[in-house]
């Protein structure tokens, strides 16, 4: 139940010039929810408190000093930041954000082990494709989705605070006037093209010039007083100028072209396959890109904050040039990913043997600004499937007739349209305008609505009803009706799915504990492989094969895990131990929860007091 909820005030964009769209909304205030604290990793232990520092008088006392990482709809989460003592605060926000590119981004699972491990007739198990998240979008939605998020944004940013938002040709003209409106034109400083390196494949079939550039547009928040630390690179061997003689001094200034390029000799940024920092994450970006805008834009102890932290580039990258920083994203899959990154460059920072930007060797790295961070939880995305995945699902489920041909709605049931609501964000007034967009467009259409939604805004009954109250009598015609699947008793039943399951064997010796897995067993990925195999069995003979990483808390407190030990292979090939041994806590009984993460991302926890 959503009860009565704080708001925050949002600050009028300065407006002029102004892009308009289809349902273009101011954001006056947004609803603020709370943070749930679900993760820790702490490995030197310091309670999120550093040792005597400046650097973290400024920091909200409600949260631990460390890094953040929430996992939640970004607009929700920056209101929260706003709501929670982070308004002005942020020094640097770098975002990449979906593009509107019109595609879906997915990765290829498999499972993890040497060839054999799992197979049919040579061939390697793979579990298909997995969304990482959706860049399509319907009529003009995507421009008032950035803008809401850019409005929230800048009221997080520092007096002397700057932005970088990094785009391609689909909509950087429009982002463009949208940051000016948001932030002013005369707060626009540079306009980046970064050539993304060679390309070869599909894109280079276009019959037309090849696209191979991204925008990044840098604005700051006053006009004229912004922190800017100047990079330079050095002169090309050789280098004289025109009256033959050599430069003195430091060197070429960076231009707002960047290179991406084996053969551009300077100012090149080290194309990312070749430096070992690949993640098996579509659309991330290069470390070194990202390090030369933290590098000219902040200060080390400077908070920088990406809330579209996707495999988490800009967290790893603010972890090792010496800055705070914030991460945000609403996939779980990336929040994951992230925090596995940061804790191996945090791991390797305590070790010594820290890699600088893209594995190269780094000697005068700043000293980390922190050695842990915390994971949090802003209302509740866990149940974010594929919407393909979803709208097949509750068809079969719901009886509903698919319509291929409707390009709105998604079926029939009985004389009602459907329509299906994604499952990634609760049914909100903004889907209800868009059905009434398309009812107008259907002057002739009689048939009443079924809504679809995983869950609802309290906003969206108030719409309906009044909507209901419109089309009583002679005007009955589209009336809508919703079914909440999270609450309806009777179609709600098909989104429980098996949980994974694992025995696991957890004993105390004095001061040491014990924990081996001895079997794993996931139903998801056993029916994904067997839809794949056909007739033929799956054999799994490894549980192994199945699990991407084991993590360890030794005494759990029931809410936030904190993360002792973990067990991340680096290698795809590499299995998890299984067999840990690990110091047990002072106090004695205590309670040992095991989270197993497996390869298409789902957790599970198994507890036990020893
Ligand atoms: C282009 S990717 C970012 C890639 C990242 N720069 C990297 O190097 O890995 C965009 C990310 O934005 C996330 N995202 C999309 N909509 C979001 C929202 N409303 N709130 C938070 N994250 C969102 C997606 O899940 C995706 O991970």
């Amino acid at each position: 139940m959503m009860t009565a909820r704080e708001q925050v005030h949002i600050t009028p964009a300065k407006g002029r010039p102004m892009l308009t769209w289809v349902g273009k909304r101011p954001l006056s205030h947004v609803t603020v929810f709370p943070a749930q604290h679900v993760e820790t990793f702490d490995p030197v232990e310091s309670g999120g408190e550093q040792a005597e520092n400046e650097t973290w008088e400024d920091w909200p006392e409600r949260y631990p000093q460390g890094g953040l990482l929430f996992h939640g709809d970004n607009k929700e989460v920056l209101a929260h930041m706003l709501a929670n003592g982070f308004r002005g605060k942020v020094k640097l926000i770098y975002i990449d954000p979906p593009f509107d590119s019109g595609a879906d981004y997915v990765r290829r699972v498999r499972l993890r082990g040497a060839t054999g491990t799992a197979q049919i007739d040579g061939e390697d198990y793979s579990l298909g494709e997995q969304i990482q998240y959706e860049d399509i979008w319907a009529n003009d939605n995507y421009l008032q989705f950035m803008y809401e998020r850019l409005l929230l944004l800048k009221e997080l940013l520092a007096e002397d605070g700057s932005i970088y938002v990094h785009m391609d040709s689909h909509r950087g003209h429009q982002i463009k006037l949208v940051l000016d409106e948001v932030f002013g034109p005369a707060s626009f400083q540079r306009e980046i093209i970064w050539r993304i390196g060679w390309v070869s494949g599909y894109k280079t079939a276009a019959l037309n010039w090849i696209r191979n550039h991204d925008t990044i547009f840098f604005y700051t928040k006053d006009p004229a007083r912004f922190t800017f630390n100047k990079i330079y690179i050095p002169y090309p061997e050789g280098y004289t100028r025109r009256d033959g003689s050599k430069p003195a001094g430091r060197g070429i200034p960076l231009e707002d072209t960047w290179n991406c390029s084996e053969a551009d000799r300077l100012d090149s940024i080290q194309i990312m396959s070749f430096s070992g920092e690949k993640i098996d994450f579509p659309t991330q970006k290069n470390e070194n890109l990202v390090a030369r805008i933290i590098s000219a834009s902040s200060n080390p102890g400077d908070i920088v904050l990406d809330c579209f932290i996707g495999s988490g580039t800009t967290a790893a990258v603010a972890q090792k040039l010496g800055r705070r920083w914030i991460g945000c994203d609403i996939n779980k899959g990336a929040i994951q990913t992230t925090s596995k990154r940061l804790q191996t460059v945090i791991k390797e920072q305590i070790a010594g043997d820290a890699s600088g930007i893209n594995g190269s060797s780094e000697n005068d790295a700043p000293q980390p600004a922190q050695l842990s961070f915390t994971v949090w939880k802003v209302n509740d995305y866990d149940l974010q499937i594929q919407h393909n995945e979803a709208i097949d699902l509750v068809c079969e489920h719901m009886g509903v007739q698919q319509v291929r041909t409707d390009s709105f709605f998604d079926g029939v049931m009985g004389r009602n349209l459907v329509k299906i609501i994604p499952f990634n964000h609760p049914l909100s007034p903004l889907d209800l305008e868009e059905i009434r967009r398309e009812l107008d467009a259907r002057p002739d259409e009689d048939r009443n609505i079924t809504v679809v939604c995983l869950g609802k805004e309290l906003a969206a009954d108030a719409w309906v009803e009044e909507w209901n109250r419109m089309r009583r009598g002679a005007n009955a015609a589209n009336r809508i009706d919703i079914i909440e699947l999270r609450t309806d008793p009777k179609y709600g039943k098909f989104i429980e799915h098996k949980p994974a399951s694992a025995k696991v064997k957890i004993a105390r010796n004095n001061d040491e504990l014990y924990v081996e897995i001895e079997d794993f067993v996931s139903p998801t990925i056993v029916e994904r492989l067997t839809r794949q195999a056909g007739i033929l069995r799956p054999q799994i003979e490894d549980w192994r094969s199945m699990v991407d990483c084991v993590m360890i808390d030794p005494a759990y407190n029931g809410e936030d895990f904190k993360i002792a030990l973990s067990d991340i292979p680096e290698r795809k090939e590499d299995l998890v131990k299984g067999r840990y041994i690990l110091p047990a806590p002072e106090h004695s009984p205590t309670i040992v929860a095991v989270k197993i993460i497996d390869m298409l991302g789902e957790e599970m926890l198994v507890t036990e007091e020893v």
